[in-house]
């Protein structure tokens, strides 16, 4: 097992030795690396057992760095960042060629974003290389949003958790491109399209929903539990499915041993921090199957029902 602590000073030394670390953000745990050094990244790769297809976010402490490592800041993206960093936002933004190509699976653009969390900025401005780090999970599991989710999965794979508690967010960067200057929103995340719309008007979304996706890793099946996943109507399901079936629900509690309420007030923030945690306690029960239901579809219910969509989508 890994060991968990606080300690800058040591994720530091691992770094500079091109070892990983695993990271607290706002969003999820992050397997981090030196984004400068093409060994480190290899290894992300590896341990996460991730094809190489699917490239990574860069972390950086903030915007003054965004200029080193690309080519092109457009009005828009800068309006963006100027509002939202350090947050869940991913922006999509030319490279320089100081981006190894293996950070990028060879694109031509790196997906860069400036988290919030107090821990991970004093480490990113302790290190003189940004990070490269995917979510700390096994490709294609749910990600993880406490430093216990990374140490039981990649425990034996990495030396140390920088421990930054529960995420605040629990739910994914959202990811911006541009085309031809005009923002387009590829992954739904912890930073609502509406957030995004009021700084630069009305946006185009598109997700990737395919086994074969162009680039940003949207995989059709992907965020995924391990046991089956349905989601509809609850009370419906649960007649259909008697047996040993867990329930997710956004706020009724239902007549079930194993179960999940993600808000009891209908707060949507609440229901995607409680999100991924409660997806993998469901996991980890005595039960078949889980059933799950829509939330609002606004705000950040759009990034939760997209991540349950995406949940579901294994069985096919
Ligand atoms: O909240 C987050 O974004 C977390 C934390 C750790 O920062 N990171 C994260 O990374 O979710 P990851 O690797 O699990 O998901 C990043 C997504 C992938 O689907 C990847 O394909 C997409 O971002 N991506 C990264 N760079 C890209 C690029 N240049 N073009 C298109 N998609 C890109
Ligand atoms: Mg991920």
């Amino acid at each position: 097992m890994a060991t968990i602590g606080k300690e800058i000073k040591h994720a530091v030394e691992l770094l500079n030795q091109g070892e990983l670390v695993a990271i607290p953000t706002e969003t999820v745990y992050g397997l981090a690396g030196n984004a400068l050094n093409p060994k480190a990244v290899a290894k992300i790769f590896d341990v996460k057992e991730r094809p190489s297809f699917d490239p990574l976010i860069v972390h950086i402490a903030d915007i003054a760095d965004v200029a080193p490592y690309t080519r092109d800041f457009p009005a828009k993206a800068k309006a963006l960042a100027d509002r939202y960093w350090p947050g869940p936002l991913t922006l999509l933004l030319p490279k320089k060629d100081i981006i190894p190509d293996l950070v990028t699976s060879g694109l031509d653009t790196v997906g860069i974003r400036c988290p919030d969390h107090a821990l991970t900025r004093q480490l990113l401005s302790s290190i003189d290389f940004p990070l490269a780090a995917p979510s700390a999970n096994p490709f294609g599991y749910v990600s993880p949003t406490r430093p216990e989710h990374v140490d039981d999965q990649l425990g034996t794979r990495i030396d140390y958790i920088l421990d930054g508690g529960p995420c605040t967010v629990g739910i994914e960067s959202t990811i911006v491109g541009f085309v031809e200057e005009q923002p387009v929103v590829y992954r739904m995340g912890g930073l609502s399209v509406e957030a995004i719309e009021s700084v630069v008007g009305k946006v185009k979304v598109q997700l990737h929903s395919s086994s074969q996706p162009q680039a940003p890793g949207q995989l059709k099946s992907h965020y995924a539990p391990r046991k089956e996943i349905r989601v509809g109507n609850i009370q419906e399901l649960l007649e259909r499915y008697p047996k040993k079936t867990g329930v997710l629900s956004y706020r009724t509690k239902f007549d079930v041993a194993h179960q999940r309420v993600l808000s009891p007030s209908g707060n949507l923030s609440e229901a995607a921090q409680n999100l991924f945690t409660a997806l993998r306690e469901l996991d980890q029960a005595n039960i078949e199957l889980i059933v799950a239901e829509w939330v609002p579809d606004h705000g950040l219910g759009r990034a939760i029902n997209d991540r349950l969509r995406r949940a579901e989508a294994k069985r096919d």
